[in-house]
């Protein structure tokens, strides 16, 4: 099975492991899911990924005044990691993780993916002044062949980023291994691995084209 063989040899790739999560995935799968009921679904698992992938943030104490008495607290030690959204489906789950980290500054990167070569063109971005000093959480729910999110990654460390992680929701093995080999120091972390891609570049079985299905286009 290449799902197995993928988790094996990419070791910056890794599927979180939440009831919740694979719970809120059979509804984003569903095709009779509404577009509301979608994109409410995509936050809900983006505020998930975030939590698990920023689980380790570096920590620092601060005194904090409870109503009876002042204790030493822990607290975040730096500046949270900015969120990029790519557009238009990352806007989902930056609207979940922005939940999660609403001190985050956010950006945006905008790709579209050409139906006939699979190849990537970029139509905006705007990143965060200080996205170098703060690292930053790349969103993109579909990693297909993985054009795209290599492309995004490569536009932060071009912004001089290098604290870089990855959220995706869906990812199929050719994107995987596609983005591991561009981006070998960024993990990634997904909601589930899929099958494979079809001859459109589909992900199998997948959830169909996140960005329509969010915006109902
Ligand atoms: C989709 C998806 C990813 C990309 C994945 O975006 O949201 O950004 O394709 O494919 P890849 O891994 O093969 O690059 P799309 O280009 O359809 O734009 P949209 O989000 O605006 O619909």
């Amino acid at each position: 099975m290449p799902t197995i063989k993928v988790q094996e040899s990419i070791m910056t790739f890794s599927v979180c492991d939440h009831a919740l999560l694979r719970h809120r995935m059979a509804v984003l799968r569903d095709r009779a899911t509404p577009s509301d009921t979608f994109r409410e679904t995509l936050a809900a698992i983006g505020a998930i990924l975030a939590s698990e992938t920023l689980r380790d943030l570096p920590e620092t104490t601060a005194e904090v005044a409870t109503p009876l008495e002042v204790m030493a607290h822990p607290v975040l030690a730096g500046p949270a990691p900015a969120l990029v959204a790519v557009l238009r489906a990352g806007l989902g789950l930056l609207e979940g993780a922005r939940r999660v980290l609403p001190e985050a500054p956010i950006g945006h990167i905008g790709l579209v993916r050409d139906e006939t070569t699979l190849q990537p063109s970029g139509y905006m971005a705007r990143l965060p002044p200080d996205i170098a000093a703060r690292g930053a959480l790349l969103l993109d729910p579909m990693l297909a062949t993985g054009g795209s999110a290599i492309a995004a990654a490569a536009q932060l460390k071009a912004a001089g980023t290098t604290r870089i992680r990855f959220l995706c929701v869906v990812a199929a093995p050719e994107g995987v291994a596609n983005f591991a080999a561009a981006h070998p120091d960024i993990p990634v972390l997904a909601a589930a691995l899929d099958r494979q891609l079809d001859a459109r570049g589909f992900i199998l079985p997948g959830l169909g084209d996140a960005g329509d299905r969010c915006f109902g286009t």
